[in-house]
C-alpha cells in the first residue's frame, strides 16, 4: 500500500470526482435561458429555497475563481454561461444576494480562509427538479434533478486542459483570477496541471461501460471507490461504479424509517446526519486520516448540514398544477383510488402532508418479488475490499466492532464519516452513536430488496424506478414486455397524459437503452394486468397524490 507521509502523518485526501464516459456536449435550446419560473407551494418560502440552493456543505471541486474565469474548451464563452450549464442539465438562475454570480441551482461557493474558496455542489444540485408545461418552467423543490454528472465533470476537465494548452485562453483566464498581486503565471499553470492529473486519475478509477446520462449517478459505487481506493491507496479495491440510480425525490424522505433505493440507511437520528456527512465526502469533500489520530479533519460543514436537514423536514410534495397541466377528472380519480387501494397501497402508503411530524414506513420489497434490475443491490451487497490502515479501528471510532482486514466498503465509508463528524466540536454526538449502532438493521445481512415509498408528487419526477428505466407512469402500468425499450432523458417537458417526461429526443437529451447492464426495465409487475381504461383511471389518481 502506498502511503503519503507528511510530518509523520499519513494524509488521505478524498476528492471524489465522478467519471465521464462517452459523452457528447449538447447544445442548449433557447428556452433554457433565464425566464420567469413558477414555484409550487411545497413548504418553503423563497428565502429558504435560495438559502438551500446556495449553502455549502463543504464540497470543494476546483478553486472558485477558476470556475468563474473558465471558458468552454472550444469557444471564448464562459463555462458557467447559462446555455452551457443548462446543456449539462443544471437549472439556471438569476443573481441575487444568495447567489451573487448568478450560478445555477446547487453550484455553491465554499469559503475557507485557510485554504481558499472553492466551487462545489450542494444537495440542491441533485435534488431539485424542473418540469416545463407549454414553455413555462416549474421548479420542483426536492425533486429529481436531470444533471449529467459525469458530463459536467468531463467538461470541466476539458476546459482546464484547454486553458493550459491555449496561451490566449490562459492569459484571459489569468487576468480574471489574478486578484491578489504577485501570483506568477507558472504557479497557476502548475496548479492547473496538478488538478488535471488528479481528475484524470479519478476518472480512470471510476470508469464504467454504461453511461449514466442525465438524471443518474452511482452514488454508492463512487463513494466506495473514494474511500476504499483513493483514500486508502489500495488500487485492487477498485470496482466500477456501474449501477447508477435516479436522484431520488426528498419530500417526505426525512419522515421515512429507511432511505436509499435499497433501504440500506436507517433514518432515525443521527441517521440523516451520517447520510449527509457521507454525501459531503462523496461530492468533492476532503478528509485526512492521520495514522496517529482517532478523528479526521475534513471539509464537512456540520452546522450547515444540520440546517439543510431541518428545512428538508418541512418539505411537502408538489401538487398537480391544474391551471397549467389541466383539471383532473373527479370520476376517474374516484375509480383510480379504488384500484390504488386494491393494487398499490400495501406498498405505497398514504401521506398526510398536514401532519408536520408524520412518520412514514417504506415497504422493503424483496428483489425476488419486485423483480427490477438487481445490479444496484448486487454491487452493494456482494462486495468486500481490503481495509488497509483502517483495519483494527472501531467502526464508529469510539464504539462498535473492530474493522476486519477485509470488509464491505460501507464499513470504511461509515467509519470515515464518523471520524470526520467526531472531529468537529459536537460533543453530544458521542452519546448517540451507541444508539445508532443498535438501530442499524445491519443491511449487509438483510435480504436484498428495493424500497417502496409513498408516491405522492411522483408526477414531477420521471423517469421511474431506481435506475430511471421507465419514462412514464402509464408505461410502468404496462407489462414489462410492452414498456419502451429505448427513450431519451433530459427533455423537461411534462407529459401530462401518460405522466412523466416527454421521452423524445431534443438537443438536451441523453439516450437510455434498457437492454444494457443495470438498465433493465423489468419487474414491478403490479397493476399490469389492468385493462387500459383502468390504467388511465389509476394514472389520473396518481396525478392527484
Ligand atoms: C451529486 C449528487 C447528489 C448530491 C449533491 C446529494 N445527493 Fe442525495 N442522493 C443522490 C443519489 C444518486 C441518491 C440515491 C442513492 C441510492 O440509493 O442509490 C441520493 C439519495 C439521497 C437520500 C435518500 C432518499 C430516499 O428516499 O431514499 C437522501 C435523504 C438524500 N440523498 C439527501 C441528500 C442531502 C440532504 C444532500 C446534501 C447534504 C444530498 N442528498 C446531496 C445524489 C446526490
Ligand atoms: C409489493 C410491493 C409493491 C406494490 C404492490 C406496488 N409497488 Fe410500486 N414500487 C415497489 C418498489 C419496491 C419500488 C421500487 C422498485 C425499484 O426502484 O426498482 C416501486 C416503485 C414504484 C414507482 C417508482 C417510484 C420512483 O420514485 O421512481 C412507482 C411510480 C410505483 N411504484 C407505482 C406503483 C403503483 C401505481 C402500484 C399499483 C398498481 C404499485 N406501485 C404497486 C413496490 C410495490
Amino acid at each position: 500500500m502506498k502511503k503519503i507521509t507528511t510530518h509523520g502523518l499519513m494524509i488521505i485526501q478524498i476528492e471524489i470526482i465522478f467519471l465521464c464516459t462517452c459523452l457528447v456536449v449538447h447544445q442548449a435550446s433557447a428556452n433554457q435561458g433565464l425566464q420567469d419560473e413558477i414555484f409550487l407551494a411545497q413548504g418553503w418560502d423563497h428565502k429558504t429555497r435560495q438559502k438551500l440552493s446556495y449553502t455549502s456543505f463543504g464540497s470543494r471541486f476546483i478553486p472558485y475563481t477558476w470556475f468563474i474565469a473558465l471558458e468552454q474548451p472550444e469557444t471564448r464563452e464562459l463555462f458557467r454561461d447559462n446555455r452551457h450549464m443548462a446543456s449539462l442539465g443544471f437549472i439556471t438562475a438569476q443573481a441575487d444576494e444568495y447567489n451573487p454570480d448568478g450560478l445555477p441551482v446547487g453550484l455553491v461557493r465554499d469559503s475557507d480562509k485557510k485554504n481558499g474558496d472553492y466551487i462545489g455542489l450542494t444537495c440542491a444540485a441533485c435534488h431539485t427538479g424542473q418540469v416545463s408545461i407549454q414553455g413555462k418552467r416549474i421548479r420542483i423543490d426536492g425533486g429529481q434533478s436531470l444533471i449529467d454528472f459525469t458530463e459536467f465533470e468531463h467538461a470541466v476537465l476539458a476546459a482546464l486542459k484547454a486553458t493550459v494548452a491555449d496561451p490566449e485562453k490562459f492569459s484571459r483566464f489569468f487576468e480574471m483570477i489574478n486578484t491578489s498581486e504577485g501570483i506568477k503565471t507558472e504557479i497557476v499553470k502548475g496548479q492547473l496541471q496538478q488538478r488535471i492529473v488528479e481528475l484524470e486519475r479519478h476518472y480512470a478509477i471510476n470508469k464504467t461501460d454504461v453511461p449514466y446520462g442525465k438524471g443518474r449517478l452511482d452514488a454508492f459505487g463512487q463513494i466506495f471507490n473514494a474511500i476504499a481506493v483513493e483514500a486508502l491507496h489500495i488500487p485492487e479495491n477498485t470496482r466500477a461504479p456501474d449501477a447508477p440510480t435516479s436522484y431520488p425525490v426528498l419530500w417526505d424522505a426525512s419522515h421515512l424509517n429507511v432511505v436509499q433505493w435499497n433501504a440500506s440507511a436507517p433514518n432515525k437520528e443521527p441517521g440523516p446526519l451520517f447520510q449527509n456527512a457521507i454525501t459531503a465526502l462523496a461530492v468533492f469533500g476532503t478528509v485526512s486520516v492521520p495514522q496517529d489520530k482517532r478523528t479526521y479533519e475534513s471539509s464537512i460543514r456540520i452546522s450547515n448540514l444540520g440546517s439543510i436537514q431541518r428545512e428538508f423536514y418541512q418539505l411537502v410534495a408538489p401538487q398537480w398544477p391544474t391551471e397549467l397541466a389541466g383539471a383532473l377528472d373527479a370520476k376517474k380519480i374516484a375509480a383510480g383510488k379504488l384500484l390504488y387501494n386494491q393494487h398499490c397501497v400495501q406498498c405505497h402508503n398514504y401521506v398526510d402532508p398536514a401532519d408536520k411530524k408524520r412518520k412514514l414506513t417504506a415497504v422493503i420489497t424483496p428483489l425476488v418479488d419486485v423483480g427490477t434490475d438487481p445490479l444496484m443491490n448486487d454491487n452493494f451487497k456482494n462486495h468486500t475490499v481490503k481495509s488497509g490502515v483502517l483495519e483494527g479501528r472501531s467502526l464508529m471510532i469510539f464504539a462498535g466492532d473492530k474493522i476486519p482486514a477485509e470488509t464491505n466498503p460501507l464499513d470504511l465509508v461509515t467509519h470515515t464519516a464518523a471520524g470526520a463528524l467526531f472531529n468537529q466540536p459536537w460533543q453530544t454526538f458521542k452519546a448517540i452513536v451507541k444508539e445508532y449502532q443498535s438501530n442499524n438493521p445491519a443491511p449487509k445481512n438483510a435480504a436484498p430488496g428495493y424500497k417502496a415509498r409513498p408516491i405522492n408528487g411522483i408526477w414531477a419526477s420521471a423517469p421511474y424506478l431506481h435506475n430511471g428505466s421507465v419514462p412514464t407512469i402509464y408505461d410502468l402500468l404496462l407489462p414489462a414486455s410492452e414498456r419502451p425499450v429505448t427513450f431519451y432523458v433530459g427533455n423537461i417537458e411534462l407529459d401530462v397524459v401518460k405522466v412523466g417526461l416527454a421521452p423524445n429526443q431534443t438537443p438536451l437529451t441523453t439516450f437510455f437503452d434498457t437492454r444494457l447492464r443495470g438498465n433493465s426495465n423489468a419487474g414491478h409487475e403490479y397493476g399490469t394486468q389492468l385493462n387500459d381504461e383502468q390504467r388511465w383511471e389509476l394514472v389520473e389518481y396518481i396525478k392527484s397524490l
